[in-house]
């Protein structure tokens, strides 16, 4: 059954489509005013064409009539007519007890799209060899929240990490590597045999060897030169350096996996800048003959500012040194995708600092014809600062590692939970695990709570309280459903049909009923608080409904008891249904 909103909202358009007007000037709505849980306006507009035509008619009368077409419909609890005209709904109970069983049955009834898309997801961008920094973390929880909302929608999502593994960084490895062990076949030019399989440098390597060569870099220009030609014969191919490639890449992929792993973030598609490569040449011969790319100042661009007035710088596809570009493989990743999976939609969860960047690439490749404007799409986000207002840096002033931001998250949940006295009764390991769940729900609850283009400042006291919107109170509040039906499985309690009485039940059933629109919406514009603030209202409206109707106490009727329980378990599936897509999972117990 469609949703009660979507039900009512049928009731309106049909009666002032009876009585002569347009069916969309009916469109209810939920009310901002507390007199009923919908309202219909459509009398004023109605009235607006009236007088248009020449009738002289007021709006209140409109109402009048509309009411006495609507009142028939069996979804009409009751309707008033209020102010100028304004026409209140409040739904039937009969109708909000429907909606409940069918939730209860099927918590994602009514969430899926008539027509499923392809859609690749660009996200976590973590580059090779550097440490991610916090927008890493962002474009990763982001990512994964929005990849799961269109998944739920019926979409098929496909999940790219695109790794940054072509620039600069390279070549700093290679030439560092190649200083500290000259000897490797890597580096002799004269060696002909297959190279080892087993990777010359591990994981440290990398992060020390990184580092080093950086720092040496900045302040030694012979040292900057070495690095730069070693990118540029990676580049240009050179047999050796593209077997390390290979195993920085191997080593680093291993790694990143274990560190997404941890935050709850999977990937479909473990690609990078070095996978398309391959497709550049021909590329860029295409551009060239379709007269899009051009030579300027001995560098190959691609012109796409629109009109004169239009600043928008050109893309850069290959520098006057002849080095391919970050636009360059933007570009070329495009190509692939359309190769090799042709999708509906691209949406890059990418750090705002890159709105031009994505702009000029996606300016580039609908002048190439290879996609509509439409097909593009960059989430933007803000940064997460420190108490500084700046990005959030590490104590020791470092960039960030993803591992010490889970181990702080980790460490605020466990004061927190030790300090409120939650779950003090279990064993180490349980509780350990409760701390875990606990922090990263506060973490990422609290970064996707935002709008996405806001900045937000990292603030781990505040992330983990249990009161407030925040993720562990809706952990919480999982948790409480949660040990409500084990007490009721252990005193013999069963759930059964549900029949809507109370006005907190009602309530909460209005609440549960805007889930599908909370994630059309989300889905919509790619914005995961909209499925937060839905959460936490079926949250806060589950703990209204509980205070005020007991389940379990003696002097509830057994078939009372049956129907408020089955309305708990249908509001359990919802939160972890909703939660599991912000990539959130909950405790059994704490
Ligand atoms: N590696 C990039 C960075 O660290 C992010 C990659 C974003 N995705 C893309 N297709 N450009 O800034």
């Amino acid at each position: 059954m469609p949703s009660i909103l979507s039900e009512l909202d049928g009731v309106a358009r049909a009666a002032f489509e009876a009585l002569g007007y347009p069916a969309e000037i009916a469109a209810v709505r939920e009310s901002d005013r507390g007199d009923a849980p919908y309202q219909c306006n459509g009398a004023m507009a109605a009235a607006g064409i009236a007088k248009k035509r020449g009738e002289k008619v007021n709006p209140r009368d409109i109402a009048a009539q509309a009411v006495a077409k609507m009142e028939a419909s069996p979804a009409i609890g009751q309707l008033e007519i209020a102010g100028p005209g304004f026409i209140n709904i409040t739904p039937a109970s009969a109708l909000l007890t429907a909606r409940a069983n069918e939730l209860l049955s099927d918590p994602a009834a009514g969430l899926a799209t008539e027509t499923p898309q392809t859609i690749v997801i660009d996200y976590g961008g973590a580059n090779v060899a550097k440490p991610m920094h916090v927008g890493h973390l962002r474009s990763a929880v982001l990512g994964e929240a929005i990849k799961r909302i269109l998944r739920a929608q019926g979409h098929k999502v496909i999940g790219d990490v695109h790794m940054g593994d072509w620039g600069l960084q390279m070549g700093h490895l290679i030439s560092e590597l190649a200083e500290e062990q000259p000897t490797l076949p890597y580096f002799d030019d004269d060696y002909q045999g297959a190279y080892p399989s087993e990777s010359p440098v591990t994981m440290e390597d990398l992060a020390r060897l990184y580092p080093a060569a950086s720092n040496k870099a900045k302040s030694d220009a012979d040292r900057m030169e070495l690095s730069r030609v070693a990118t540029a014969q990676l580049q240009s191919g050179r047999r050796g350096y593209r077997a390390l490639l290979d195993h920085f890449i191997d080593v680093s992929v291993a790694a990143l996996k274990v560190g997404y792993g941890n935050l709850g973030v999977e990937f479909d598609l473990w690609k990078g800048e070095a996978c398309v490569d391959p497709l550049i040449p021909d590329m860029i011969e295409e551009l060239k003959a379709a007269g899009i790319a051009e030579v300027d100042d001995g560098a190959l661009i691609i012109r796409v500012n629109e009109g004169e007035k239009d600043k928008t710088p050109p893309v850069m596809l290959l520098a006057r040194t002849g080095a391919v570009l970050y636009h360059t493989t933007d570009l070329a990743t495009l190509v692939d995708r359309k190769t090799e999976i042709n999708p509906d939609k691209i949406v890059y969860v990418v750090d705002q600092r890159q709105a031009l960047h994505f702009e000029q690439v996606f300016r580039g490749a609908v002048k190439a014809g290879w996609y509509d404007r439409d097909q593009l799409f960059h989430a933007g986000f803000g940064t997460m600062n420190g108490k500084d207002g700046k990005p959030f840096k590490t104590r020791a002033g470092g960039v960030l590692r993803l591992e010490d931001l889970m181990d702080i998250m980790n460490d605020a949940a466990r004061e927190r939970l030790e300090a409120s006295g939650i779950g003090a009764e279990f064993d180490a390991e349980e509780r350990a695990e409760i701390a875990r769940k606990v922090g990263l729900a506060a973490l990422k609850f609290a970064d996707l709570q935002n709008q996405r283009m806001t900045n937000y400042i990292f603030d781990p006291e505040r992330f983990t309280a249990f009161e407030g919107k925040t993720g562990p109170y809706l952990l919480y509040a999982v948790v409480r459903i949660k040990s409500i039906l084990r007490k009721a499985a252990s005193m013999g309690v069963e759930a059964g049909v549900i029949d809507i009485q109370a006005d907190t039940e009602k309530q909460l059933v209005l609440s549960l009923d805007a889930y599908g629109r909370a994630i059309e919406l989300a889905a919509d514009k790619y914005v995961p608080h909209v499925l937060c603030e839905h959460i936490y209202r079926v949250a806060q409206s589950f703990s209204r409904f509980y205070a005020d109707c007991p389940i379990l106490a003696d002097d509830v009727a057994p078939e009372v008891q049956a129907s408020r329980l089955a309305l708990a378990k249908a509001t359990l599936s919802q939160l972890e249904h909703g939660l599991n897509l912000l990539g959130i999972e909950a405790p059994d117990r704490m």
